[in-house]
């Protein structure tokens, strides 16, 4: 199944996520993405940050030179927050494309709507010296250069990822291209109802991340209210009587919804049987509505390190009162 961006470009409905984490290598992810595309997968998203863009290079040139054309793959990369400066934000493009041994992307996204870096792996407590709020105008300064990535033909279109309302409501006031997609974290047990709805009220599609629950996230990814998808007796009861894992579910459910998840599995069993559930029957209305109903407001991905003053809530982070917090 396919998405239709409001380009008029079609984006695979279903992708495979590659971050490994601390737990998975580079090597293990590129394996799975090219394992995957041998089931079927077509997209494929990616991130500088995940430290493995190099390794799935060398899969995405097999894949190709075994005669997947490159038309028919979707391929995403993202902007590392510590590169928004407007001089870095070509190279970063430039260095993914060539670790990806890619002329161009299909999609480019700003990972996250603040520039603080921290490193990868750090610990929940770890805070940027030189942490900001998010500043539209400095946002803006690199959207300009992620516009200009579409011009130069390198990124078929420029996506954001981690925003909220209010901040998307400034970015498509001021944009000359608007984001094409937003990646957002989207599970049964967090839905973002307003934020899933909004972005498509504006011809945006919404990507989905952690579409399973990320149960294999890292510890310091994990709080004792967090709740577990693939556990819900919901989704545990559908998948039953549909003789499937309730991963399956969750992928069938999201697809359904709207949104396009993009799971990670490094297990060949457990990424064809996410991409297989897709050809099977629909989840009938009244598992839709079910589902719709367990909704949790959970985020996993809280964003901690991001947070750029003492004494401040993740909370702060994500605009709850509609308004962005300096
Ligand atoms: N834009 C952003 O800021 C952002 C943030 C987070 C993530 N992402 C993207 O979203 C992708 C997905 O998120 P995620 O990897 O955190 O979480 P996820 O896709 O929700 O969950 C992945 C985990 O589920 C397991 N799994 C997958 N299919 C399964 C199946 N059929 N049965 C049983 N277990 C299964 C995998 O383990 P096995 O390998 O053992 O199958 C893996 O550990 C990432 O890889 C990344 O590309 C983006």
């Amino acid at each position: 199944m396919m998405r239709h961006l409001y380009t008029g470009a079609l984006m695979p409905a279903i992708g495979l996520g590659t971050f490994g984490s601390d737990s998975v290598s580079a090597d293990a992810i590129a394996a799975a993405v090219k394992g995957a595309a041998e089931v079927g997968y077509r997209h494929f998203d990616c991130a500088s940050v995940y430290g493995n863009e190099d390794r799935i290079g060398a899969a995405l040139r097999q894949i190709m030179d075994g005669g997947v054309p490159r038309e028919e793959l979707w391929i995403a990369s993202k902007l590392w927050n510590d590169k928004h400066a407007e001089d870095d934000v070509i190279p970063s493009c430039r260095k993914s494309l060539a670790d990806l041994q890619l002329d161009y992307l299909d999609v480019y996204f700003v990972h996250w709507p603040f520039p603080n870096f921290h490193p990868p792996g750090c610990d929940v407590e770890s805070r940027s010296p030189n942490a900001q709020p998010y500043i539209h105008e400095n946002f803006m300064r690199t959207w300009r250069k992620m516009e200009e990535l579409v011009d130069l033909g390198l990124a078929r279109h420029i996506g954001a990822s981690n925003m909220t309302i209010p901040k998307l409501e400034l970015l498509l006031r001021d944009a000359r291209i608007k984001p094409a997609v937003n990646e957002m974290e989207l599970h049964p047990h967090f839905q973002q109802p307003e934020l899933f709805a909004w972005v498509r009220a504006h011809g945006i599609e919404p990507g989905g991340y952690c579409p399973l629950g990320s149960p294999n996230r890292p510890a310091r990814d994990r709080t004792p209210q967090d709740t577990v998808d693939i556990e819900d007796p919901v989704i545990v009861e559908i998948a039953g009587r549909l003789g499937v894992h309730p991963a399956v579910v969750c992928i069938k459910w999201a697809v359904q919804r709207g949104q396009t998840p993009i799971p990670l599995s490094t297990k060949r069993s457990h990424y064809q049987a996410n991409f297989e559930g897709l050809q099977s029957d629909p989840l009938t209305d009244e598992d839709m509505r079910r589902i719709a109903a367990i909704d949790r407001n959970c985020r996993l991905i809280k964003g901690q390190v991001f947070l750029w003053k003492k004494d401040q809530s993740w909370e702060d982070l994500w605009d709850l009162d509609g308004v962005i917090k300096s």
